[in-house]
């Protein structure tokens, strides 16, 4: 098959799309056909060597696919060869096949294209789990979410919408803070000319918010922590602002706050199963139902990794970046 090699060189990486190995599926695994992928920030780091793939995972890029399952492996039920569906990988999604735990996989809505739901897995199951199972949100609550526009953020927006939470987002563009508001966003704020603090409390009536969704860490940590109301919940999933910062232990006992850091990749393979079967329930009938949609910025053939990952570096996205692998007609 043919799949995106990293290249290291002297000043940037390659992505080259070349022969590769032909992955087997392996006891309760399939074998997925793999008709688009989409990029994730954690690709980037991963294709720079800062963030290897677990023990056991292939090298080979890609946290998300959808496609058409082709051959099962050994136990596996509920799949049959054909089955059009998305799947949420510890990598391998750059490529023509893939292979993945059936439990890992979600049927692809009636009527979606390979594109959209190539752009499901990690962001969505990702704002699912840190929303709802990592800060408990709950319909009438306050809930700060930052890089709003970002492929998590465009997903936090409309999960915490869509269960009846008050939402606050943040953005560093124009176009980034219209497309938070489309969504249901109640305010959005530049966060590079204002202090995001100062003006959700603001709005909020001055009491903060229950709940903050954050990719940034250090450099909004202060602010973040002097925001959140009486029983709040930070929850860090990234350190794109630097991951070092000075903590006032004061404020987190005083508002009695809880402070969570979680990653969804280097989880145990049957936690991840459990949350890919809980996101099933909770979320794919409302992907059915139209209620929900990935926002995709856009569609690019695999050929052209490398631009896409520019493009994420650049910061120039609104929703996810999506690579489409040629298939003969
Ligand atoms: N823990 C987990 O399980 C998990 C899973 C998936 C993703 N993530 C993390 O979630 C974050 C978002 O991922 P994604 O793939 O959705 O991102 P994305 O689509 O690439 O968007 C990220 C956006 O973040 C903003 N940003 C970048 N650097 C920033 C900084 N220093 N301060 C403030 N904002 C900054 C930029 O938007 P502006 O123009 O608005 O600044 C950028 O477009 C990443 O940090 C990723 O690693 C974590």
């Amino acid at each position: 098959m043919k799949a995106i090699v990293v290249k290291p060189g002297p000043r940037r990486v390659r992505l080259s799309w070349e022969n590769a190995a032909d992955p087997r599926p392996g006891p309760g695994e399939v074998l997925l056909e793999v008709h688009a992928t989409a990029v994730n920030r954690a690709d980037l780091l991963q294709a720079r060597g800062q963030y290897p793939p677990p023990p056991g995972v292939t090298e080979i890029l890609g946290l998300e696919a959808a496609g058409v399952v082709r051959e099962l492996g050994a136990g596996v039920s509920g799949w049959s060869a054909g089955d059009r569906a998305m799947a949420l990988l510890p990598g391998g999604g750059y490529a023509e096949r893939a292979v993945v735990h059936a439990g890992l996989l979600l049927p692809l809505p009636e009527g979606w294209s390979f594109a959209q739901g190539a752009a499901v897995p990690e962001a969505w199951i990702a704002a699912y789990l840190n929303l709802f199972e990592e800060a408990g949100l709950r319909a009438g609550e306050i809930v700060l979410i930052h890089a709003g526009a970002s492929g998590v953020g465009t997903a936090a927006i409309q999960l915490a919408v869509a269960e009846g939470a008050r939402v606050f987002a943040t953005a560093g563009a124009a176009a980034k803070l219209a497309a938070c508001r489309a969504l249901g966003a109640e305010a959005a704020i530049d966060y590079k000319t204002q202090d995001f603090a100062v003006e959700v409390k603001a709005r909020s009536g001055g009491r903060g918010v229950d709940v903050i969704l954050d990719p940034v860490g250090a450099a909004h940590l202060r602010r973040n922590l002097e925001l959140l109301a009486p029983c709040g919940r930070l929850v860090n999933i990234g350190v794109m602002g630097g991951s070092r910062a000075e903590i006032d232990l004061a404020l987190i006992l005083s508002k009695s706050l809880r402070l969570i850091g979680s990653r969804l990749r280097p989880r145990p393979l049957a936690e991840r199963v459990g949350i890919v079967g809980r996101f099933r329930e909770r979320v794919l009938p409302r992907f059915l139902a139209g209620e929900l949609k990935p926002v995709i910025d856009r569609v690019l053939p695999i050929a052209q990794a490398e631009a896409a990952h520019e493009l994420i570096r650049e910061n120039r996205n609104i929703g996810k970046v999506v690579l489409e692998i040629p298939r003969p007609a």
